[in-house]
């Protein structure tokens, strides 16, 4: 039996999962780890090689996920980055996690990703006032409907945890922004945009001025991608020390934010920026109009203009100390604004 940590990483190229690879690489113990990764590309397959990590083929939209459950009977950690939504992907996973429990006696651990969305409302930019909710609230948050973005997949995990053959960790990030950098950035297999921002960014370039729905007054919590991976790494090593100090399974959901920001601040920082840029008569932003909803996001504007409003403890509780604010994360706007108007240029 090999004395390595097996290690099993879907989403190791994304915004979120690249930069927990980075981590994972530098990690003191990195030594002692043997790390495979999900890949949907060959040749990305073959730049993760370099790094020294193995990797299998195949996507969550497989119809045959057989290659998710062996590389997760392989492994003592499964973190699993890529989607959040896919639930065949999420069975097949705990399916090779039972069968690694039935071999070693060992129960091992899955760091799965959920999202902030399960505790959102429908404010539709009209107001900002909703609970704000505290990933300690255990109750509250195993009573969310399965109907709810995301809970189908946390609900099948926390069920597997009580059953015993898996501890689950679900960090759960809000708006997540800033920059990763590391190996897979240099190499150039990580996404290094936030995959939120870009939904209200583009528009705003195509109709030159930044936009908010309703009264833009919906408010979300955010994160830096850095200080998310950090988190990760705070879970999984408190897990592979086997802490008793980090619940996991109905105790499991660790609020990834910082601070908050509103529909209104995103916006009016856009508008700003494409006025700088010379893209927009005015620095003030307005609200989009119905038929631009409709237009640039059908029924999709309800869950860009929702509050989503948490307060991370557990990970806190654990040491987590994020470091990024919302001085950076508007900052990090006006980039993507400037980045996303020259991608739209060429
Ligand atoms: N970023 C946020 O603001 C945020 C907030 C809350 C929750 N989340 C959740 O966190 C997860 C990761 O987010 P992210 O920002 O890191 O996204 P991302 O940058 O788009 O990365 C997604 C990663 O998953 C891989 N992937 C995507 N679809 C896949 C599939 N069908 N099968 C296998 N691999 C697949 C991608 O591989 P390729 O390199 O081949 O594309 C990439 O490695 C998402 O599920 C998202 O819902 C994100």
């Amino acid at each position: 039996m090999s004395a390595k940590l097996n290690i099993f990483i879907t989403g190791a190229t994304g915004y979120i999962g690249g930069s927990v690879v980075s981590c994972l690489l530098k990690h003191p113990q990195a030594a002692s780890f043997e790390i495979t990764a999900l890949v949907r590309s060959a040749e990305k397959a073959e730049k993760l090689h370099t790094l020294g990590i193995k990797t299998v083929l195949g996507s969550y939209t497989d119809k045959d996920l057989g290659f998710l459950t062996k590389a997760s009977a392989n492994a003592d950690v499964v973190f699993a980055i890529a989607d959040s939504d896919v639930l065949p992907a999420a069975h097949a996973i705990l399916g090779g996690l039972k069968i690694r429990h039935e071999k070693t006696g060992k129960a091992p651990i899955l760091i799965h990703t959920s999202g902030l969305a399960i505790i959102m409302d429908d404010a539709r930019g009209l107001h900002g006032d909703h609970k704000v909710y505290s990933d300690l609230e255990s109750e509250a948050l195993n009573a969310i409907a399965e109907s709810v973005l995301h809970r189908d997949v946390d609900i099948s995990i926390v069920a597997a945890d009580k059953a015993g053959y898996v501890k689950a960790y679900l960090i759960t990030p809000g708006t997540v922004f800033g920059y990763p950098s590391g190996p897979l950035v240099d190499l150039n297999i990580q996404n290094k945009h936030s995959i939120q921002l870009p939904y209200i960014i583009k528009p705003s370039i195509a109709r030159k001025q930044g936009a908010y729905i309703g009264k833009g007054l919906n408010t979300w919590s955010a994160v830096d991608v850095n200080d998310t991976a950090d988190l990760f790494i705070i879970i999984f090593d408190a897990a592979i020390s086997n802490s008793p100090a980090a619940g996991h399974g109905t105790e499991g959901y660790y609020f990834a934010e910082n601070f908050e920001y509103t529909g209104l601040e995103a916006a009016k920082t856009i508008s700003e920026k494409l006025f700088e840029l010379g893209l927009a008569s005015s620095p003030e932003p307005n609200a989009f109009t119905q038929d631009e909803l409709d237009k640039n996001f059908g029924s999709f504007w309800t869950l860009l203009s929702t509050n989503s409003r948490a307060k991370g403890d557990r990970g806190r509780a654990l040491g987590w100390a994020p470091k990024f604010g919302k001085e950076e994360f508007l900052a990090n706007v006006k980039e993507e604004v400037a980045f996303y108007a020259n991608e739209l240029k060429a």
